[in-house]
């Protein structure tokens, strides 16, 4: 693979001040090709953890993404490359309308999926990503827990852990990318095309959707079922960012995105251009009070003990 000129440029300059670029698998073909690591939510996470030994991190990825790494860095300077790129499920959880919640449910462990806002993890017991939150979820005390925001990640849980009541907070926590995808009929349009293709399905996604999958599992999960499973065509219901990835790195493959279009408009925010400013001007730089950080980084260290 060539790299083009802005991407030989942002590399030279990424080494010259030290920096580490984190990118998710829903970002541009071009930004994964110059990452340091590309992963899901939690992978990334983990790779944020210890990295003293950089000056800097650019975060390609979304707002809640950043203000993690910057929670599990109070000192290290934490870069997103635009400071648009805002992903409207995290927004979707005021700390208003959560505090109501746990005064109506008190001592209901409360379970907050990673894409939320810094504010709303204060008042987390544990947070979780898809690719943990059954697991997390399994090990709780209690039989009803406070689970927010995304309402099909709440029911996808249930259906694995079905000895817990989860009360979902609020009731309509959505992703609309993952809304778009629907029930899956036109991925069901493609595996009549291709009868022994794999349907691969993100726990965001729809329960009519989910129920078709032959798996559901996150970005990261769905890389690796990619990578081991014998089958040669595979069905990608999610962000059409992975489909980049897995064509790219898993070459003999073939994959198709289960629907045409399904953009998230937030990742996409980032591009080449401004990775290289956000890179050169070392700004915007994500800032966390410090009271909450320290509030927010309880329930976040918390769940990367608690998931394997
Ligand atoms: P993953 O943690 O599975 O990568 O999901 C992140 C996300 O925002 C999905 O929309
Ligand atoms: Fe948020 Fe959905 Fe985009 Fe993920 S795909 S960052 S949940 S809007």
């Amino acid at each position: 693979m060539e790299l083009t000129g802005l991407q030989r440029k942002i590399v030279a300059l990424k080494e010259e001040k030290n920096a580490l670029l984190l990118a998710h698998n829903y970002q541009i073909n071009e930004i994964q090709e110059i990452a340091d690591f590309v992963g899901d939510s939690l992978e990334l996470c983990r790779r944020a953890q210890g990295v003293e030994d950089r000056e800097l991190i650019v975060f390609c990825g979304v707002d809640f993404m950043a203000e993690t790494a910057s929670i599990l860095n109070p000192h290290k300077k934490v870069v997103i490359p635009s400071a648009e790129a805002i992903c409207p499920m995290a927004a979707m959880l005021p700390l208003k309308v959560l505090k109501n919640m746990k005064e109506k449910y008190p001592g209901a462990p409360v379970v907050l999926y990673v894409n939320t806002l810094a504010e709303a993890k204060t008042e987390a017991d544990v947070i979780c990503t898809s690719a943990n939150a059954a697991e997390i979820v399994a090990q709780l005390e209690g039989d009803t827990i406070l689970f927010g925001p995304d309402v099909n990640l709440a029911w996808y849980v249930s259906q694995r852990v079905p000895e817990k009541t989860l009360v979902p907070v609020p009731d309509y926590g959505h992703c609309i990318v993952h809304r778009f995808l629907g029930d899956g009929s036109e991925a069901m349009e493609l595996k009549k095309k291709y009868p022994d293709s794999e349907l691969l399905v993100h726990p965001e996604c729809e329960p009519e959707f989910q129920e078709k999958a032959d798996f559901v599992l996150s970005t990261g999960g769905i890389y690796r079922r990619c990578e081991e499973s014998p089958a040669k065509v595979f069905i990608i219901g999610t962000e059409v960012g992975m489909v980049d990835r897995l064509r790219r790195e898993i070459p003999g493959k073939t994959f198709l995105p289960a629907k045409k279009f399904s953009e998230c408009a937030a990742m996409k925010r980032i591009t080449l251009e401004n990775t290289y400013d956000s890179l050169m001007n070392e700004a915007p730089v994500i800032r966390v009070p410090e009271e909450i950080a320290a509030r927010a980084r309880v329930p976040i260290e918390r769940m990367l003990e608690m998931s394997r």
